[in-house]
């Protein structure tokens, strides 16, 4: 590794077509792995004898995710060559977090679909999908304090704490286009940064604690670049390749890194435009595809993607001092997938 700033040309190049056989290659030292977190999960998210508890559990279960924050926290753990089975159990509880919190978002955002099926307050009600998340929640943080895990139990419950905070921030945000660059950096910081933060730091308590802080902050940043990756993909990408639906943060009337810098750029017709729709409680789908456009022409897409390669850059900088190996390879990999995703 050389001590020079990389630049974004230095990022690995993941061909655009084959992304999920990238994410395949990412994961192939853990493969094992993951499939016993599966196993763990499945007897954490089922755990409960009540029906409702066990048709919900039965339903979330049926569709694997991408499984990144398991992924993460098992490559993290292995950075110093140590392969420690608690690692499995924890990246099964950081899951189960994940699981709780998409629950709730879906509800939330009163989105109807979620990895290709209906979400939990489509497919049950909105108050099975409000107590089903707080019964994962709470499930995954009961497991880490039975096994007297309290370190991970302190790194969790803080992250998910913060996880809540930005999804509070995100509701005060619907409707507030003067939402500046910085809100939406705190918001992002505290949704889904933390959580990744919080995978990493975990892995690295179980097998590679001298590495701690630079792993933290290399989960964080890229759990930056993710979201906004993720909020780009709500604007560009169709609903059979992420699972989710599109447009749909626009529908909502959320602002994100797009809109943000695009609204810096437009002209006064343009904004008519997007005044507009965020007016209207129910967008029709040629505003929002309007909307698009006009973002995209603005140049707000373009925008966010340079910022999230700058997170994924700062990502990679954290990972100057942890030893070279497969894991740190993997971990590297992770960056040029989460850039160029499509799903
Ligand atoms: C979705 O996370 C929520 C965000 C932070 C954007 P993922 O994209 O990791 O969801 P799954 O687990 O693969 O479905
Ligand atoms: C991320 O925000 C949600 C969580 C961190 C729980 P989004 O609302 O954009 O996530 P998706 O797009 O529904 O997965
Ligand atoms: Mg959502
Ligand atoms: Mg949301
Ligand atoms: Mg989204």
């Amino acid at each position: 590794m050389t001590g020079v700033a990389p630049r974004a040309a230095d990022l690995p190049v993941v061909p655009a077509l084959d992304l999920a056989s990238a994410l395949r290659v990412i994961q192939a030292p853990v493969r094992a792995r993951l499939e016993r977190v599966v196993s763990h999960l499945q007897r954490l998210a089922g755990s409960s004898t009540e029906p409702v508890a066990q048709d919900v559990a039965r339903h979330v279960m049926q569709m694997r995710g991408k499984m990144v924050r398991p992924t993460l926290l098992l490559l993290t753990s292995e950075v110093e060559g140590r392969v420690e089975a608690r690692a499995e159990e924890m990246a099964a509880i950081v899951e189960l977090i994940h699981l709780s919190s998409l629950v709730h978002d879906d509800a939330v955002d009163h989105s109807a679909l979620r990895r290709g099926l209906p979400t939990v307050n489509a497919a049950f009600s909105h108050q099975v999908a409000v107590i089903m998340g707080d019964y994962f929640y709470s499930r995954a943080l009961l497991e880490l304090s039975e096994r007297g895990e309290w370190s991970a139990l302190a790194v969790l419950a803080r992250a998910s704490h913060e996880l809540t905070l930005g999804e509070i921030r995100q509701l005060g945000a619907v409707q507030m286009l003067d939402f500046a660059e910085g809100d939406y950096e705190r918001l992002i910081a505290s949704k889904t940064a933390a959580l990744f933060r919080a995978a990493c730091e975990v892995g690295a308590l179980v097998g590679a604690p001298a590495h701690r802080a630079a792993l933290a902050t290399f989960g964080e940043r890229l759990g930056m670049a993710f979201q906004v990756a993720d909020d780009l993909l709500d604007y560009v990408a169709f609903e059979d390749t992420t699972g989710k639906p599109h447009g749909l943060d626009l529908k909502e009337h959320k602002v994100t890194l797009p809109l943000i810098a695009a609204l810096k750029a437009m002209g006064p017709a343009d904004r008519a435009q997007v005044d507009a729709l965020f007016r209207s409680d129910d967008p029709s789908d040629e505003a929002v595809a309007g909307v698009v456009s006009i973002v995209a022409a603005s140049g707000g897409l373009e925008y966010a993607r340079r910022r999230g390669v700058e997170y994924a850059l700062e990502a990679e900088a954290a990972l100057r001092t942890v030893p070279d190996g497969p894991a740190k390879a993997a971990l590297t990999g992770m960056l040029a997938y989460v850039m160029d995703r499509r799903g």
